[in-house]
């Protein structure tokens, strides 16, 4: 079984990616940078040369074939029963091309969801090597936040499970995990 990390920019996703493939000792893969290895060009690049329809379109298939790529490592017993990868997304991934239900048809979607505040407090910091928000002002920043989390919200909560707390510990993210499985 696979688990996918989904929320918006900033919330979390490749942190806790690291933490749970360290504890749970299985391989995780962030999508964006498959991508940008994979492409050999980095994701502003792609989003200033070629536009945000040809990332989305690479975005869908490098789901697929990273979420392949790790279910090839193993065989039918471990499929059922254990967490083999997690795949880090990126914040719009859930939202584009039906990602969201094949996601879910395919493992588990967990939705990191901290606060706006704390989304604005990182992003304010890491604006640079986002496109969608690189050249926002600081005060344009918050607007953004609130009204792009607004729209992909209801994508977001498709998801099986949701992390709200920006301080959650591995410890508890793995017992969410476990929880979530129970209901795959
Ligand atoms: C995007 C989020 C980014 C990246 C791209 C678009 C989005 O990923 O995929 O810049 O649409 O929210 P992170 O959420 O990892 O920053």
């Amino acid at each position: 079984m696979i688990v996918f990390l989904i929320g918006f920019m900033g919330s979390g996703k490749s942190f806790y990616a690291k933490g749970l493939s360290e504890y749970l000792h299985v391989p995780f893969v962030d999508l964006d940078q498959f991508i940008e290895e994979n492409q050999d060009i980095s994701i502003s690049e792609i989003f200033e040369k070629l536009g945000e329809p040809s990332f989305r379109a690479l975005e869908s298939a490098a789901i697929k074939q990273v979420y392949g790529d790790l279910m090839a490592r193993t065989t039918e017993t471990q499929e059922k029963n254990h967490i083999l990868g997690i795949i880090s997304c990126g914040g719009g991934t859930p939202c584009f091309n039906d990602n969201m239900e094949w996601m879910n048809a395919h493992g588990l979607t967990i939705w990191i969801n901290p606060s706006e505040d704390i989304i604005l407090e990182r992003l304010l910091k890491e604006k640079k090597t986002r496109p969608l928000i690189a050249s926002l002002s600081d005060d344009a920043l918050k607007g953004f936040i609130h009204q792009k989390l607004l729209e992909r919200k209801p994508t977001y909560e498709k998801s099986t499970s949701v992390i709200t707390h920006h301080n959650t510990t591995i410890d508890e993210f793995v017992n969410t995990i476990q929880h979530a499985k129970n209901l795959f």
